[in-house]
């Protein structure tokens, strides 16, 4: 996305670690904060993925739906996820889903940030987490090693802001940049049909503006946009890099981690759409055969 065009967008970031460990109650606490600040709106039920306005700029989180996207698109190839943060219970430890989770961050390439929680605990052990963490490679800054270590409480809240701080210091250093106009490209979060309301599909805005009227191309769907819904469900009528969105309009229901993009015209789209639904046909027919 080099080019003169380019303007730094937020960081998208998926929260990831073993089950229990405080991933939705982190999410809870840093958006509940935001929205009792009057900083951010109601809360997103649906969506899958909400931003939240910091001193020091904006950060796009993949709520729990976008866990499943992140495996989905990472086996699309597509890359969603700018930052991962792993959360690890210091009164737990490193698990398996914790490694599970580190191994496939690094092998998208994906910068980690380490967030050890339920530091109010009493037996919270955050010094445990380091060395069981270090022995798997991932060694804190302060012992020389390349990852940020930030103990925090989901309930008290405590350290979040500094979590926070890091992710936007590490957001910094990947100088994220994406055109903020022409034709949108962006990804698929996840997608259901609803009563009354047809597909609704939500998708992350990667590149360019995405509007209303806009022809869009998802998977093996098409179909011009009627209406855009925002993370609070408000109406908008436009929606540019990093911002997730509900996209009214679509033909069917595209699968997590599609790629999506705005077409010049229908003809174009259709031909698209057509020729993947066909492929995915034969693909099925071929696995049901084999
Ligand atoms: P799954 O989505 O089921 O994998 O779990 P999760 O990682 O989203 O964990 P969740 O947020 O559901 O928290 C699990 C339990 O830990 C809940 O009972 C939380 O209240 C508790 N918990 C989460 N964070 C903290 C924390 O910082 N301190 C304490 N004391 N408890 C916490
Ligand atoms: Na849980
Ligand atoms: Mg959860």
């Amino acid at each position: 996305y080099s080019g003169i065009d380019s303007e730094s967008r937020a960081p998208v970031v998926t929260i990831m670690g073993h089950v229990d460990h405080g991933k939705t109650s982190l999410l809870d606490y840093i958006r509940k904060a935001k929205v009792a600040a009057g900083e951010a709106g109601g809360i997103t039920q649906h969506i899958g993925a909400y931003h939240v306005p910091h001193e020091k700029g904006m950060i796009t989180f993949l709520d729990t739906p976008g866990h499943a996207a992140f495996t989905a698109m990472r086996a699309r190839g597509a890359k969603a996820t700018d930052i991962v943060i792993i959360v690890v219970a210091a009164d737990d430890g490193v698990m398996p889903q914790t490694e599970e989770a580190i191994n496939h961050a690094k092998a998208a390439g994906v910068p980690l940030i380490i967030a050890v929680n339920k530091i109010d605990k009493e037996n919270a052990d955050p010094d445990r987490v380091k060395n069981e963490l270090a022995t798997k490679d991932v060694i804190p800054e302060e012992w020389g090693g390349e990852y940020q270590f930030i103990n925090v409480s989901a309930h008290s809240g405590q350290g979040i802001d500094d979590l926070l701080d890091a992710v936007l210091l590490q957001a910094e250093l990947l100088e994220l940049k994406a055109p903020a106009t022409g034709p949108a490209s962006g990804v698929v979060i996840e997608s259901r049909v609803e009563k009354g309301r047809g597909t609704v599909a939500s998708i992350l805005v990667q590149s360019g503006e995405l509007n209303v009227g806009d022809m869009l191309l998802a998977g093996a769907h098409y179909g011009r946009v009627r209406a855009l819904v925002d993370e609070n469900g408000q109406q908008v009528k436009k929606a540019g890099p990093s911002i997730p969105v509900e996209v009214l309009g679509l033909d069917g229901a595209p699968e997590a981690g599609e790629q999506v993009q705005v077409l010049p015209d229908e003809k174009k789209a259709r031909e698209v759409a057509e020729f993947r639904q066909e492929r995915d046909r034969d693909v099925k027919l071929k696995r049901q055969q084999a």
